[in-house]
């Protein structure tokens, strides 16, 4: 058996490696995530011919930490590697990486004696030398880079391992990025289905193209009223009725108001035995693509034992909900590294309180004594709706909410919920 250290032959630490590892990078950041599969392959087929390997295969590490294959190039002549998950098939071989040890065989007989299915592969195949290197992301293994040799054997340096790993680090850290971004997807998804719920943004949107109508006409009738009147014209009967237009429009637009005040109200409240920290955690969760977008600090900080409240479960997530990306937003002009979110539950007295508070922009007199006004808003994306639909949910709920400023920066918005009376037990009815 011959075997032969790459290192004569591939400059791996030189200008040339490290210009082929800023180009894959420069590949992998630019890429589309619709395209990545095709990028990774191309990729793979790069480091084989660069490294004069044979084969060259990625493999994703799952949660559940079984090893799956994504991808891999092997030229004509050379066996592809199996498919489909290498836990059932080569159990040894999936412990190391799952566990981020290397793989790195020179020859079969250095796998130990108990790897005997990986032993039986190498033979069956063919397969001379294999290296397969795992990757962290975030601390945990996500990923393994391997190549593999048939023509030859190959012993691997300790250089040709950092090299590779590398590589790998690019790869693992563009399919990191493609299953946050799926993550975020479904959050998304799940976000406008709660907006749905709610209705109030199709509302927004509904009442805004309702009224442009009337108001479209309204205008265009004064305007040719005007003229009318401007030229001297007796054009009484014209005048009269455009001003009956006005008149006419004006009262539609007040009727869709009207109607749409009847819809803002809050659906028949389904009411139930809730717990406020089950939802502040679902929110919590449901905010997890928002908290590392935004760079933010979120802290929940919930009293045990809390008494449940009798409470509408979904309306209950939607007043949370826009407390939260309230207080995000108040914290964007904080610098990244310092944004901070944290909702805290307590029991005072007889009531279930929920605090939410950040270390945002604050409070001006004038914006504290209108945030609660349906329609005010000092964003140029918001509606102004959110705090004046969550009052008037809390209203239902015989419950309050309040915003006050911090001792520090920011402010506090709480929520106040009657407990629910306790169970009664034969003992208590005694009592
Ligand atoms: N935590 C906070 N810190 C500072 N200002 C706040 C905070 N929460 C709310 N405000 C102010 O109150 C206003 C009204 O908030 P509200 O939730 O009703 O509407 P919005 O967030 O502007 O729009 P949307 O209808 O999308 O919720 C905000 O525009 C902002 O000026
Ligand atoms: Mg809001």
């Amino acid at each position: 058996v011959t075997s032969r250290t790459l290192s004569r032959q591939t400059p791996l630490a030189g200008d040339s490696y490290a210009a082929f590892l800023a180009e894959l990078s420069a590949r992998f950041v630019n890429t589309r995530i619709e395209l990545l599969d095709e990028v990774i392959r191309d990729a793979l087929r790069r480091i084989v011919e660069f490294l004069d390997v044979d084969r060259c295969s990625l493999t994703r590490i799952t949660s559940s930490r079984e090893v799956v294959l994504v991808s891999a190039y092997s030229p004509p002549g050379v066996p592809p590697p199996p498919p489909g998950n290498a836990c059932a098939q080569l159990p040894w071989y999936a412990n190391e990486l799952v566990h981020g040890r290397i793989v790195n065989l020179t020859h079969p007989s250095d796998l130990p004696p108990q790897a005997s299915d990986e032993q039986a592969y190498m033979q069956d195949s063919g397969m001379r030398s294999h290296l397969a290197i795992p990757i962290n992301v975030g601390g945990m293994p996500t990923c393994a880079l391997s190549v593999a040799m048939f023509r030859r054997a190959m012993t691997f340096t300790p250089e040709f391992i950092v090299s590779l790993r590398l590589v790998g680090e690019v790869v693992a850290n563009a399919l990191a990025r493609r299953e946050s971004e799926g993550r975020l997807r479904r959050m998304e998804a799940e976000l406008s289905h709660l907006t749905r719920v709610a209705t109030v943004g199709q509302l927004a949107a509904s009442i805004a193209h309702e009224i442009n109508q009337p108001l479209c006409a309204i205008v265009s009738n004064a305007q040719a009223a005007l003229r009318l009147l401007t030229q001297g014209k007796s054009a009484a009967g014209e005048v009269r009725a455009a001003l009956r237009d006005i008149a006419a429009d004006s009262k539609r637009a007040g009727d869709i108001v009207s109607r749409s005040h009847r819809l803002l109200k809050p659906r028949e409240l389904s009411l139930q035995s809730v717990s406020v920290n089950d939802i502040v955690r679902d929110v919590m969760t449901l905010m997890h693509g928002e908290i590392l977008i935004r760079h933010l600090r979120a802290r929940a900080e919930l009293q045990d034992d809390l008494p449940a409240v009798d409470g509408d479960p979904v309306q209950l997530q939607q007043v949370m909900l826009n407390l939260f990306v309230n207080a995000a937003d108040a914290t964007a002009t904080v610098s990244p590294g310092d944004r901070e979110v944290t909702i805290r539950s307590e029991k005072v007295d007889d009531q279930v309180r929920v605090l939410v508070s950040d270390n945002g922009i604050g409070l001006t007199p004038d914006v504290a004594a209108r945030m609660f006004d349906p329609f005010f808003t000092t964003k140029s994306n918001g509606l102004g709706m959110g705090l004046a639909i969550n009052r008037t949910i809390m209203d239902a709920h015989g419950g309050h909410i309040w915003a006050s400023a911090n001792s520090g920066r920011g402010v506090t918005v709480t929520l106040s919920l009657p407990a629910r009376a306790p169970a009664r037990t034969p003992a208590s009815r005694k009592a």
